[in-house]
């Protein structure tokens, strides 16, 4: 099973996929937690030239890199985890391209995306989402990580339209949970899915 966590910033993506990983590991699941861009060496190379603050990229440039490192990502370590029998764990993958390098370029990521990975698409993905005032405050507390992250209201916002409309497009897949509360209170919405879909299932 290969399961994604997704989000805008500040919604508490990072506790969460963790807090999953080790109650998985707790249960006896053999489970590898990844990410993207990244989860393998030579994407974490691309990672950090798509995140550091120096370099300008256009979106489309942004585009080939996300897909190149998604491509090395895919063959190093998603596809040999799956076909070992193991759950994936992936903090962000496909529905971040969309949201970031744009809904408008969707065939075109579509398509990119199928030639990376063979067109893998998730089997659950955690759409985490809370109101930008509460991600916002939280980013303030915490200070600002990457360069792609931002402290504007507006850009919150578009993301977080962004995602839930992309959510409409997949609503089997793509599960909106909300974060806007305590960690234990998001985390048990995640942990009820995973009952349901991956235990229920065994
Ligand atoms: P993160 O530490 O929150 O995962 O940050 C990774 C950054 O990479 C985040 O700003 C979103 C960006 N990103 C894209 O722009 N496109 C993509 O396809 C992915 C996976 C990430």
């Amino acid at each position: 099973m290969f399961i994604t966590f997704e989000g805008g910033e500040g919604v508490g993506k990072s506790t969460q996929i963790r807090a999953l990983f080790e109650n998985l590991k707790e249960k006896g699941v053999d489970v590898v937690l990844t990410r993207e861009p990244g989860g393998c060496l030579t994407a974490e190379e691309i990672r950090n030239v798509m995140l550091n603050s120096s370099v300008h990229l256009d979106v489309i440039s942004q585009l080939f890199l996300v897909m190149a490192s998604r491509r090395e990502h895919y063959i190093h370590t998603i596809k040999p985890s799956l076909e070992q029998g193991k759950l994936v764990l992936c903090d962000r993958f496909i529905d971040s391209t969309f949201v970031y390098q744009g809904l408008d370029y969707f065939d075109d990521i579509l398509y990119l995306h199928g030639l990376a990975t063979g067109g893998l698409m998730p089997d659950i993905t955690f759409l985490l989402d809370a109101d930008p005032e509460i991600t916002l405050s939280r980013m303030t507390q915490r200070g600002i990580e990457n360069h792609m992250d931002s402290l504007d209201f507006q850009r919150h916002e578009t993301l977080r339209t962004s995602y839930l409309s992309l959510a409409t497009f997949f609503p089997n897949r793509i599960h909106i949970i909300d974060a806007s509360g305590f960690p234990h209170e998001t985390f048990a919405q995640i942990e009820k899915v995973v009952e349901k879909q991956f235990f229920s299932t065994r």
